[in-house]
């Protein structure tokens, strides 16, 4: 069956010596109190060396928040996924909406990104989701569709193992406004059923369907007991240890 998953995406935030400490109190927590969900640390570039070197990583998997879309050479400034892989992380999120929008990156630069994580053994976290325009417009669905189909429903069944999904609605994120379990649930389970479609049930239903957009320890239960609700990615509330820790917590309920 699917696995359950809480991930922390710390976005541009902590310095390396608050980042490390960081690592280290959430390692110590989660080894003397263990998880009964997959708990991943999404960390910039230049902690992921030594946050690895921290970890348990039986207990915390640990990931980029991006990779870059070319696979070496006179790219000045890009960090590649098997660099990305070289540190000892084992997943990249990709597809983030703060990539897209402030990135410009588009489904066929994702694409790209996808295949060079997957051909380095990485495991990627691809994030989908609606604006409020297009939520206001009822076109969440045909949104996650589109971006499933542009970055990864060309990969082969096999491949796309690899991959857990974010269902991140942009007019969630960070901005303490949380779709209701029941609105996520929907578009989950729809979710779900276009990867059916394409791959079939058995793999749909083990693919992992996180929900993102302002999760926190007091709205993760009712949103993790929800069928097709496989755990959260998490932004602001990855930051300190007892509010991830709460929503770790959360599958404990
Ligand atoms: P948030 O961010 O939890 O701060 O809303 C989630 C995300 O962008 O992954």
């Amino acid at each position: 069956m699917r696995k359950k998953i809480v991930a922390g995406n710390w976005k541009m935030n902590k310095n390396l010596q608050e980042g490390v400490a960081l690592a280290t109190e959430l390692n110590e927590v989660l080894t003397a109190d263990k998880p009964n969900c997959d708990v991943i640390i999404c960390t910039p570039f230049i902690h992921l060396a030594t946050v690895s070197n921290i970890i348990d990583h039986t207990v915390i998997g640990l990931g980029a928040e991006n990779c870059a879309d070319k696979e070496k050479g006179a790219f000045t400034g890009e960090v590649s996924a098997e660099m990305v892989k070289s540190t000892g992380a084992e997943y990249v999120i990709l597809g983030h909406s703060e990539r897209r929008e402030y990135y410009n990156e588009t489904p066929a630069i994702l694409k790209e990104k996808v295949d060079l994580a997957l051909a380095n053994g990485l495991k990627i976290i691809f994030c989908i989701g609606e604006s409020l325009a297009q939520r206001e417009a009822n076109q969440q669905n045909e949104v996650v569709k589109s971006e499933l189909e542009g970055s990864v429903f060309h990969l082969t069944a096999e491949q796309f193992a690899n991959v857990v999904i974010a269902y991140e609605p942009i007019w969630a994120i960070g901005t303490g406004k949380t779709a209701t379990s029941d609105q996520a649930e929907e578009i989950h389970a729809y979710i779900r059923s276009i990867v059916a479609d394409k791959y079939g049930k058995e793999v749909a239903d083990n693919t992992s369907i996180l929900y993102g957009g302002s999760c926190k320890a007091s709205n993760a239960p009712e949103l993790f007991a929800k069928e097709d609700i496989d755990g959260g990615l998490i932004g602001g509330a990855s930051l300190k240890t007892p509010d991830f820790k709460g929503i770790i917590d959360a599958w404990k309920k």
